[in-house]
Order: structure tokens, then C-alpha cells, then sequence
């Protein structure tokens, strides 16, 4: 029987890496979710992948979702892969920039998984959070990442205390941190950098991750990178 993947950010980068790469394999059913996915659907002549507009940020996050998400009883694996980069100085930070960026990188997933847990609990999945470098304690920091990088470490924390509470039953957490990937949002981040990983790349580590890795362990943290820049 086909296996339901729910990608969280999909429309572009890594995301969408993760969508092109999971849709040439039929025993999965593809649902990609981002804000601007409907618009730009590069899979539409695919039968396994299905996109919705959905906005982390949006007021009405849990019933957009409630309703995106009806016609699916059971999902097997998510991968919470959205993020939101805001790099500024942070005395310059605006108060909206501060909830934007805790909304999308942690609020926003915690609504979902509110959503997303009762279509997995039952059977069983593996829930994986994104997470980054800058997040992962005692790692190199830069300035200019302080609410990116504050609200991907709460993600990191969230991951360890879901496990926990869902310990005795078959859902799994754990939590990737990646190093330097070349997309729009390194670019944003680090102005010139280029990273020695293609969005391709990590889209295959992370898609090997999450189909295999559940076995073998839960609410891990773990360091994906080969450099911070
Ligand atoms: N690239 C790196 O070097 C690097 C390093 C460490 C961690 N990461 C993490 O890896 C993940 C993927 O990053 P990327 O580099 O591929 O970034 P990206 O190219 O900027 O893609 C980000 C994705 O998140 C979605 N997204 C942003 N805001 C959203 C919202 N409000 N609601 C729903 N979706 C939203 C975007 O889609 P829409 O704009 O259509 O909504 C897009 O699909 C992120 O979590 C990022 O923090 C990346």
C-alpha cells in the first residue's frame, strides 16, 4: 500500500528537491504544502503528488489545514522542511520580524502537528524537523541569525520533548541540522557564499533519513554539514 509524505515547504529549495526526487517512486503519494505551491506546480502531470497553498504564518493555520488535509485519513511521514531567514542586526529587529520567524520556524510547526499527529498515531510514522547548524548548541555562530536561528533551536527542543511524550507510541521524532546548502535562503544568509552541497544532495540525505532511519532511532538531534560558512 502506498506511503503518504507530507512535505512542509516544498515549492522551492530543498523542499522542492525532496518533492521532484519522492515523486518518481509511485509507492508514495506526495502532499506538498508551501504558500505559493498552487501557483507554480512544476508536478502537476504527476497522479502522486498533490500541492496546497498553505501559510504558516496565516491566523487560521490549524483549519486551513484541517480542511487541506480531510481527504487524507493516514500520513507516514512529515518532514516540517519550511523556514523563514530574517538577517539583521538584532537591535534592529522589528517586533514582526521576531513573531514572523518564531511563527513559521516553530509556532507554525507545532500547529501542524496538532493537525498531522491524530493521521499518524494509529499507524505509526516519522516526523522530521529541519533544523539548522546555527541551532545546534556549542556550533559556530553569526551575527545578523539571532531569531532564525533562537527559533530553529526551539524546533531542535521541540523534537526531543515530543518523543518523549509520544515515547510508547509508534511515531518517531527526530531533527536534522543541516549545514550549507546552496538556495535562496543561504544566499540571503551568507551574500556570495557557496556551499560544497546542492539542494539535490541533501534533498537525497534527507528523503534516506526519514523512509529509513526511523528504525533506528528517536528525538535525535543531528548535525547534517559539511561547513558553516
Ligand atoms: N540552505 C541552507 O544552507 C540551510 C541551512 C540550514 C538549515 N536550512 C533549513 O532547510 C530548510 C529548507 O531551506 P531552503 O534553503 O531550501 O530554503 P528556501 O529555498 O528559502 O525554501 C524555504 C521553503 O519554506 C517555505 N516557506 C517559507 N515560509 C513559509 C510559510 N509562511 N508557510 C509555508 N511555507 C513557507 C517556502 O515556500 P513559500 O515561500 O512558497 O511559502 C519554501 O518552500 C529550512 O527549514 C531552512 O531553515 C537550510
Amino acid at each position: 500500500m502506498r506511503k503518504t509524505v507530507v512535505i512542509v515547504g516544498a515549492s522551492q529549495g530543498i523542499g522542492a528537491e525532496l518533492v521532484s526526487l519522492l515523486a518518481n517512486d509511485e509507492d508514495f503519494l506526495v502532499i506538498a504544502l508551501a504558500r505559493t505551491i498552487e501557483q507554480n506546480n512544476k508536478w502537476s502531470k504527476l497522479e502522486n503528488v498533490l500541492v496546497h497553498n498553505v501559510d504558516l504564518n496565516s491566523g487560521t493555520l490549524k483549519s486551513d489545514l484541517e480542511v487541506t488535509l480531510s481527504n487524507y485519513d493516514k500520513i507516514d511521514f512529515l518532514i516540517n522542511n519550511a523556514g523563514l531567514l530574517v538577517n539583521k542586526p538584532f537591535l534592529e529587529l522589528t517586533k514582526t520580524e521576531m513573531v514572523q520567524s518564531y511563527q513559521v520556524n516553530i509556532l507554525g510547526v507545532m500547529e501542524s502537528l496538532q493537525v498531522m499527529i491524530p493521521k499518524m498515531i494509529q499507524t505509526g510514522g516519522h516526523i522530521v524537523n529541519i533544523s539548522s547548524m546555527g541551532a545546534f548548541q556549542g556550533s559556530v555562530k553569526f551575527a545578523g541569525l539571532s531569531t532564525y536561528a533562537s527559533s530553529k533551536a526551539a524546533l531542535t527542543n521541540l523534537t526531543e520533548m515530543l518523543a518523549e511524550e509520544f515515547k510508547n507510541s509508534l511515531l518517531k521524532f527526530n531533527c536534522l541540522c543541516l549545514g550549507a546548502v546552496q538556495t535562496e535562503m543561504l544566499s540571503k544568509a551568507f551574500p556570495g557564499y557557496i556551499a560544497p552541497v546542492s539542494p539535490k544532495e541533501m534533498a537525497e540525505y534527507i528523503a534516506d533519513f526519514t523512509l529509513n532511519q526511523w528504525k533506528w532511532m528517536n528525538g535525535k538531534i543531528i548535525p547534517v554539514s559539511l561547513s558553516t560558512p
